[in-house]
């Protein structure tokens, strides 16, 4: 039996909807060839950060200043400024080599702290023939004086900014804590995003006890992350409707995963740790994994295995939703070395009841 892989996402053809997802090595030449010859259906470049090139601007006016106020050797900055190539010269060029070098979509990834930042580089990731654009939305919520319903508009109006600026089609990346996700979705959505990424992943910083110092820690992915992309996407799904694309990102890392993200109403299912863990030949396993399990359960395309189980959450909502969670709570059962011997067992409440 042939199984059929081609996928379609943000309105591209794609030769399989397992896609990598934004990564730094995904910027470099080697990595995206690799990704390609294992059967990448595209590949996210990591993002280009507008507070890095703001840092970078401010460094070099501050030289420029600097320089004017020694006039003699203000000549010697010249030769700098003119060779100074910075974050976003950089990003672009790598764009513009890898579009080169790949048939597979490229698509652009875009952290801007500004409305004007947002606009300007997505026009200039356009001009450099990116095939879609990735709005990677990351903040923390950390200003009391600052609502929620303020937060959420601002983000709303730099959608409409980006989508107003570049013709390319337009994913957003979104975490999962906004107050009202499905309706934070669903006004992305309406202001012209032609999919959404669920979900970035955010890392948590560390206190490092002797330093007394925070400290960054990146953890890869565990499987088990994968769930909450899965529930999200079985949830909005029947509410979006198909016209709208939707990544499942966090925790895949097997073919089986990939299954599942389909199969909830993904179109495309993308991957990062399990591919710096394992290397871009991943892709190949994964792949073989999909097909051998399509083959088994006799499905013969993505199309056909595509929100196969999202017409059962249309009818049951409550599956992923509210009901659940009582079942879940009432589904543990300790683990037989909790309950024998350890002095920390969790007594069983259910039997006296
Ligand atoms: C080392 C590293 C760098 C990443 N860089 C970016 C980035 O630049 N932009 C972005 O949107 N996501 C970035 N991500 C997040 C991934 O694209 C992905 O959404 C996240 O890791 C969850 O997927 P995973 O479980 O397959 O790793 C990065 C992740 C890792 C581990």
């Amino acid at each position: 039996m042939t199984v059929d892989l081609h996928s379609r996402y943000l309105g591209l053809q794609l030769r399989s909807p397992i896609v990598a997802s934004a990564a730094p090595h995904n910027g470099e030449s080697l990595t995206a060839r690799l990704l390609e010859r294992a059967g990448v259906g595209a590949i996210v470049l990591p993002s280009l950060f507008e507070e890095e090139i703001v840092g970078e601007e401010i460094e070099l006016s501050r030289s420029l200043e600097q320089g004017t106020e020694q006039f003699a050797e203000a000549l010697n900055y010249f030769p700098a400024v003119d060779a100074f190539v910075g974050t976003a010269d950089r990003y672009l060029a790598s764009l513009e080599r890898i579009k080169g070098e790949v048939t597979v979509p490229v698509i652009a990834s875009l952290n801007a702290s500004t409305a004007g930042g947002w606009v300007r580089y997505a026009r200039r990731i356009e001009e450099m023939g990116a095939d879609a654009l990735e709005l990677n939305l990351y903040h923390v919520a950390a200003d009391p004086l600052r609502t929620a319903a303020e937060m959420e508009a601002a983000d709303l109006e730099l959608i409409s900014a980006v989508r107003t600026s570049v013709r390319i089609p337009l994913a957003i990346k979104l975490s999962p804590y906004y107050s009202a996700f499905a309706n934070f979705a669903a006004a992305a959505v309406q202001r012209g995003a032609d999919g959404l990424v669920l979900f970035n992943r955010f890392y948590q910083p560390d206190l490092d006890l002797d330093a007394l110092d925070v400290v960054p820690r990146l953890e890869l992915s565990q499987p088990w992350e994968m769930r909450l992309p899965v529930r999200w996407i079985a949830i909005l799904r029947p509410q979006l409707g198909l016209d709208v694309s939707i990544a499942a990102s966090s925790g895949v890392h097997t073919g089986t995963d990939v299954v599942k993200g389909l199969m909830v109403g993904a179109d495309v299912v993308m991957m990062t740790s399990a591919l710096l863990r394992y290397g871009p030949e991943h892709i190949a396993t994964v792949e073989a994994e999909l097909r051998a399990w399509m083959t088994e359960h006799e499905y013969t395309s993505v199309e056909q295995l595509r929100g196969s189980a999202s017409q059962a959450t249309a009818e049951n909502p409550s599956a992923f939703e509210r009901a659940n969670y009582m079942q879940t709570l009432r589904s543990w059962v300790a683990p037989r070395e909790l309950t024998a011997t350890s002095p920390h067992r969790v007594p069983d409440l259910r039997q006296k009841s």
